[in-house]
């Protein structure tokens, strides 16, 4: 096997032309979509605007993140433009639906208002992303040691795998408001999903049901994988890159440990093809494939070999060439008329054979969020936005 660094010098040409063409259709949906708070698209592959409909929706922050972290590596002011105008849009969330925020601020303002933030020095996007940082900390169960998901009255002991993608805004705020406790919670809640959401295989629950008194573990549930015990792949995704980024913001071993138990887990599962489809335990056919999977393993993946000696590095830098140069070979779109890049992402598996209710092999804001961080990461970018 050839080191990280051979490897990414193999795959440079491609990299670099990845990426212009990426920047080049960005730019042109920037302008064209500068204030719409993005998930989802319309029939002519334009844009939905969320902030009408689901203003404390979790996928919220994607698009305008994207701008900031596309406005850090070009200087492009169209993109610092679009950031912008979203973040002041999602205020609105902040003041009119505070009950209805949960678990995945982080994804919601750490990437956008955080970045913002860091790029630009502006107050009231460090005033934001604390505020989040405050709402995701106010969400911890001491006796029992995590951040409980969701708000429903069936969630208060429940925990998600994805909230470990959350705990890089409590990293955060530790450092900015100079308080452990913000850390402290976040390690607390990224020691729990090691013990009770990663199996001894690498492989991941996607939901534990605790006891909220002293957080053993009274079961699991499939989620948005096919069923009990199964392998929802991008739950898998959320454990490889959010596990990295707990070893990234405290260098804390057991976390290093279980982010290459997964990774390792997710490169032999996710078939030859390196197509992940929705579940990796699920029937081979019908085959359903989920994009955003790939692409923020990706991002996991290349941060590992960024950690690990170059020699161990070179499987995760060859496993995350791979996913990108096949997800892109098989699902992105460079048109520039329509405003989505990666298509057939997937929402979760369609147990019930409804493929439209489950959200099947459609864009997802997030596919082309981590599609971007990943390619800047290959290009060099230092720029960590979680
Ligand atoms: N965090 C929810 C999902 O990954 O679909």
């Amino acid at each position: 096997m050839k080191n990280a660094s051979q490897i990414l010098n193999e795959n440079k040409a491609w990299v670099e032309e990845t990426f212009a063409k990426l920047d080049k259709k960005l730019r042109k949906v920037a302008v064209r979509a500068y204030d719409v708070v993005a998930d989802g698209v319309d029939e002519n592959g334009r844009f939905i605007d969320r902030s009408k409909t689901v203003l404390w929706g979790w996928t919220n922050g994607f698009w305008g993140g994207l701008n900031a972290l596309m406005y850090e590596h070009t200087k492009a002011p169209e993109y610092l433009e679009c950031a912008k105008t979203i973040e002041k849009k999602m205020d609105a969330a902040l003041r009119e639906v505070y009950d209805k925020l949960h678990h995945d601020v982080g994804f919601q303002w750490h990437i956008l208002s955080g970045a913002l933030y860091r790029i630009t020095g502006d107050k009231g996007s460090r005033a934001r992303n604390l505020f989040a940082a405050s709402t995701l900390a106010g969400r911890f169960n001491i006796d029992a040691g995590f951040i409980r998901a969701w708000n429903g009255p069936k969630d208060v002991n429940r925990t998600i795998i994805d909230t470990l993608m959350n705990l890089p805004l409590l990293y955060w705020a530790s450092r900015e408001v100079k308080d452990d406790r913000f850390a402290q919670i976040a390690m607390a809640h990224a020691d729990t999903a090691l013990c009770d959401h990663l199996r001894d295989d690498g492989s991941v629950a996607h939901i534990v049901e605790h006891d909220g008194e002293n957080g053993a573990v009274l079961s699991t549930f499939g989620g948005q994988g096919i069923a009990e015990g199964s392998s929802w792949s991008r739950g898998q995704s959320w454990a490889v890159y959010g596990l990295t980024l707990s070893y990234i913001h405290t260098k804390e071993q057991r976390y290093l440990d279980g982010a290459k138990l997964a990774a390792n887990y997710f490169i032999s599962n996710c078939c030859d093809d390196w197509l992940p489809r929705i579940d990796f335990r699920a029937p081979a056919e019908p085959v359903y494939y989920d994009s955003t999977a790939a692409m923020v393993t990706a991002c996991g993946l290349i941060e590992l070999a960024k950690i690990l000696p170059e020699n161990e590095g070179g499987m995760y830098m060859n496993a995350a060439i791979n996913l990108l140069r096949a997800n892109v070979e098989a699902h992105a779109n460079f048109d520039e008329n329509v405003d989505f890049v990666m298509d057939n992402g997937s929402v979760r598996y369609p147990c019930d054979g409804d493929l439209k209710k489950a959200g099947v092999h459609i864009p997802i804001i997030y596919g082309d969020y981590y599609f971007a961080e990943a390619l800047l990461k290959l290009l060099g970018s230092e720029f960590l936005p979680w």
